[in-house]
């Protein structure tokens, strides 16, 4: 059957829906119409069509991989420009896909994650070092911090690469430039197709960028060949060497170039906006903040932490996947039908339409989370909270096989910067009646939140 039409904003000539839209932050616009238009709606984009979807019914048809699947479409495919088919913008049916996720789901399994506590600790002294020096009348740029923070784990993990983020002024150039390159395919994303024709410097500044960010990556490989280090067992040595057991192949360097990428887009902006939203959601609520440092004074006191310290610090998880639901750095993620069906029993969804999941309607969707949704309070994962959710409730890292390959890297970072910063400094807000503005990239983060460090008194 045809189904029940999909409320919709009019169109206007020539536009369609395109004016609804703010190019510098499209999902601000998705939640907005929401309010209007409820649970589904559609809009047409132009180059594209959407359905967004903002409840738990919805959404978890949509997230059942058997009738739907990730679909590469909007920004995401724009990224493709620097990150090709690594394995956050390959799309299904590219055999590099397969290749890398079987070879990288191990290297990227709690296991080996574990592994890599070492050189979590080596990058989060050079923080803790940091903001000792700098003492407590100086404000720390959260988000710079954890940025270089994230930036450094992940090259130091993956590659064994140190970009030395904590002792440059500024953020590393390669992050400078993964920055503007983001930014710019944002704004393509939203523009007409003959309005980025025109602003070919913009274009040729992107190119320039993605191509000095490529060569940094082959230049990690080509080091590494050069001095071969067997004794690591990283992701760089796992990927020259892998052999996919289906197919029999390896990974190219080209591919391992644009996984190299991937990793460094994927893995920074993503746990240094967790981190922002944490810390802003603590700062506002000093009773489940109280509850952190008393969970680490507890459980780790003043000797360093240790590795089977992560699994017993349970208030400060449950904080973690509570600033995840709340609002995370991926607001959105893309899905569409794999065949023409009924959405909900009722609505017609072609495998051309892209489907938005609006995961600010999910984490916020009464029906699931009861009437409290709207307070943040980590004790909902507590005490079988975390068991009792319905399936799909809670989707900050995606959903099927396309979901979050670093989620085990990301949670045990958090983790233990949490740790390493509550066992040694009290830390408020600089600005007191600092009201949450969001800056909008590929991922969403806190913008212009400058927090303090202090340290405990007794505790150095
Ligand atoms: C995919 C979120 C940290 C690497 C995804 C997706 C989400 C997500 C929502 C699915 C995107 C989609 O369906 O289109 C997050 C969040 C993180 C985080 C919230 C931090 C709290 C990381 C880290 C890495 C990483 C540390 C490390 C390299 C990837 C990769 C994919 C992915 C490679 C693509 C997986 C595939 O399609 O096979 N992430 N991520 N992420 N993430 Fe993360």
């Amino acid at each position: 059957g045809e189904g029940e039409p999909i409320p919709h904003p009019p169109e206007s000539w020539i536009l369609g829906n395109l004016r609804e839209i703010d190019p510098s932050f499209a999902t601000s616009s998705f939640w907005r119409l929401a309010e209007i238009y409820g649970p589904i709606y559609s809009l047409n984009l132009v180059k594209r069509n959407v359905i967004v979807v903002s409840d738990y019914n919805l959404i978890k048809e949509v997230c059942d991989d058997t009738l739907y699947e990730k679909y590469v479409t909007g920004v995401q495919e724009n990224v493709r420009l620097l990150t090709k088919n690594g394995l956050f913008t390959a799309y299904n049916d590219e055999e590099e896909w397969g290749i890398a996720h079987r070879t990288l789901v191990p290297a990227f399994g709690p296991i080996h994650v574990r592994k890599m506590f070492p050189q979590m600790i080596d990058i989060l002294s050079q923080m803790v070092l940091r903001w000792d020096r700098f003492g407590p009348e100086h404000r720390i740029s959260c988000m710079e911090d954890t940025t270089r923070l994230a930036f450094d784990i992940i090259g130091l993990c993956a590659f064994n690469y140190r970009f030395n983020a904590f002792y440059g002024e500024n953020s590393p150039v390669f992050a400078q430039q993964m920055l503007e390159v983001l930014i710019e395919t944002g704004k393509r994303t939203s523009r007409l197709e003959w309005e980025n024709q025109l602003r070919f410097l913009s274009k040729k500044h992107m190119t320039d960028n993605v191509h000095a960010m490529w060569k940094v990556c082959d230049e990690i490989v080509a080091d590494r060949k050069a001095h071969p280090r067997p004794d690591l067992d990283d992701m760089l040595n796992i990927m020259l060497n892998a052999k996919d057991p289906i197919t029999g192949k390896g990974l190219s360097d080209e591919n391992i170039r644009y996984q190299i990428v991937t990793f460094l887009v994927a893995g920074h902006d993503t746990s240094a906006g967790t981190m922002n939203f944490l810390w802003y959601n603590l700062l506002k609520q000093p009773e489940a903040l109280q509850k952190c440092y008393a969970e680490v004074d507890a459980v780790i006191g003043d000797r360093p932490v240790e590795l089977d310290d992560i699994p017993k610090l349970k208030y400060i998880e449950a904080s973690i996947k509570e600033a995840l639901r709340f609002l995370g750095p991926i607001p959105v993620f893309n899905r569409h039908a794999k065949q023409t069906r009924l959405l909900g029993g009722k609505y017609k969804v072609t495998p051309r339409d892209a489907i938005v999941v609006n995961l600010k309607g999910l984490h916020h969707d009464p029906s699931v989370w009861g009437k409290d949704c709207d307070e943040f309070k980590p004790e909902r994962f507590l005490n079988g909270g975390w068991e009792r959710l319905p399936p799909n409730a809670w989707q900050p890292f995606g959903t099927g096989v396309r979901q979050c390959i670093g989620r085990y890297l990301a949670i045990q970072e958090i983790i233990l910067t949490m740790a390493m910063i509550l066992q040694r400094f009290v830390i408020e807000m600089a600005d007191p009646d600092y009201q949450l503005k969001i800056m909008s990239t590929l991922t969403i983060k806190p913008e212009d939140f400058y927090i303090r460090a202090r340290r405990r008194p007794g505790k150095d």
